[in-house]
């Protein structure tokens, strides 16, 4: 795949388009071209439900990715103050916090027992859950687990990370939480009669940006709105779109450079990203192969990134299916299946993969 062939004029038309329509802004990123890439999960502009209003706050609200809190909103935001039983200091949306004290009194009487983590948490805050995460477990795993600053459903006070009381003990840390998959199918089995949601759920990490958090619920108030996306499994990313995204196969290789987490994460970014392609629907996404990490391709990739300092770069080979119907202007030639699209990303010594660009 000779780099002279990316990046065919419609291509760039098309990253244009993305970033005229607002897509790919990432408060944590720095200004640079691959910024538009960096960013993310569908947006909720053709969104076809109307947004619930409760004293002004938005229970419907969709904070991803690709949509930061909205201005204002600490405006109408009533919140409460409790202490947990590690004696953290939880501040929760005064409504949430009701519905949450409900849930959790229907749970013990099924002998399950769970306290609050984490729930509105400031910006100042997620920078620094951000920095632990990132120095403790690379920049790859912290984004696919902590939103950007900005970014993160938690500065609703709508999002409520719960954490487990087994046998007495407090379980409070994420590998120890995943060892009780029947506690948690009991709690996500009552989240919907008081208003909640499950947020990232397993295997949907290419709509909602992030990987399967049994913990991270969602208050959206209105129950039914609730059961009707828990009954039907989607994301609330596809319920605010209003359609479901379909299913991507994968053929990550054999590689003896990279891991099959790290060929996973640099798709995630790639699969955010192309959220962003109104009405596009992508079919597949495979490694080209350890020949894609060529000194001539780092470097190719560090001048279009000029200061990036990549070290090492992945390609991504894709199909996907372009508009049916021209809602939208669309750069694509319509109804047509692309196959063989390509997708370069690059990473520092310490980073986690930056999409650079992508095209034929
Ligand atoms: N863990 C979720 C994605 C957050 O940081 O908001
Ligand atoms: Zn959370």
């Amino acid at each position: 795949m000779g780099k002279s062939k990316v990046i065919a004029a419609w291509a760039a038309i098309v990253a244009l388009v993305l970033v005229l329509s607002g897509c790919g802004g990432n408060a944590a990123s720095s200004a640079s071209s691959s910024e538009a890439s960096d960013a993310q999960p569908s947006q909720a502009s053709s969104a076809p439900v109307s947004a619930e209003q409760s004293e002004g706050v938005d229970y419907l609200a969709l904070v991803n990715k690709l949509n930061p809190l909205p201005e204002g909103w600490e405006d109408a935001l009533q919140t409460e103050h409790f202490t947990n039983t590690v004696g953290d200091d939880v501040e929760v949306e005064s409504k949430a916090y009701a519905a949450y004290l409900d849930l959790k009194a229907d749970l013990e009487k099924e002998g399950v027992y769970v306290d609050l983590d984490s729930a509105r948490r400031s910006v100042a805050d997620q920078e620094r859950i951000m920095a632990e995460f990132t120095e403790e477990h690379g920049a790859d795993y912290a984004k696919k687990t902590v939103a950007a600053p900005g970014y993160s459903e938690h500065h609703t006070g709508l999002a409520l990370d719960l954490y487990l009381i087994i046998d007495g003990e407090d379980v409070v840390e994420n590998e120890d939480m995943m060892q009780y998959p029947e506690v948690w199918e009991k709690i996500h089995a009552r989240l919907a009669d008081h208003g909640f949601i499950l947020r990232y759920l397993d295997g949907d990490e290419h709509i909602t940006g992030y990987g399967y958090e049994p913990w991270h619920i969602r208050y959206i108030d209105d129950p039914a709105i609730a059961k009707e996306i828990t009954g039907r499994g989607i994301t609330f990313e596809e319920y605010k779109a209003g359609k479901v995204y379909p299913e991507v196969s994968y053929d990550y290789g054999d590689s003896k450079l990279y891991t099959r987490e790290e060929l996973e994460e640099a798709a995630i970014q790639v699969k955010c990203s192309f959220a962003a392609w109104d009405g596009c629907e992508l079919h597949s996404l495979r490694y080209a192969g350890d020949g894609c990490n060529t000194p001539e391709n780092v470097k190719w990739l560090n001048e279009i990134d000029e200061g990036a300092g990549y070290a090492q770069v992945v390609e991504l080979l894709g199909d996907f299916h372009s508009p049916t119907t021209e809602d939208e202007p669309t750069a694509w030639n319509l109804d047509t299946e692309y196959t063989d699209y390509q997708w370069w990303l690059g990473r520092t010594e310490d980073g986690g993969w930056q999409l650079v660009t992508s095209g034929y």
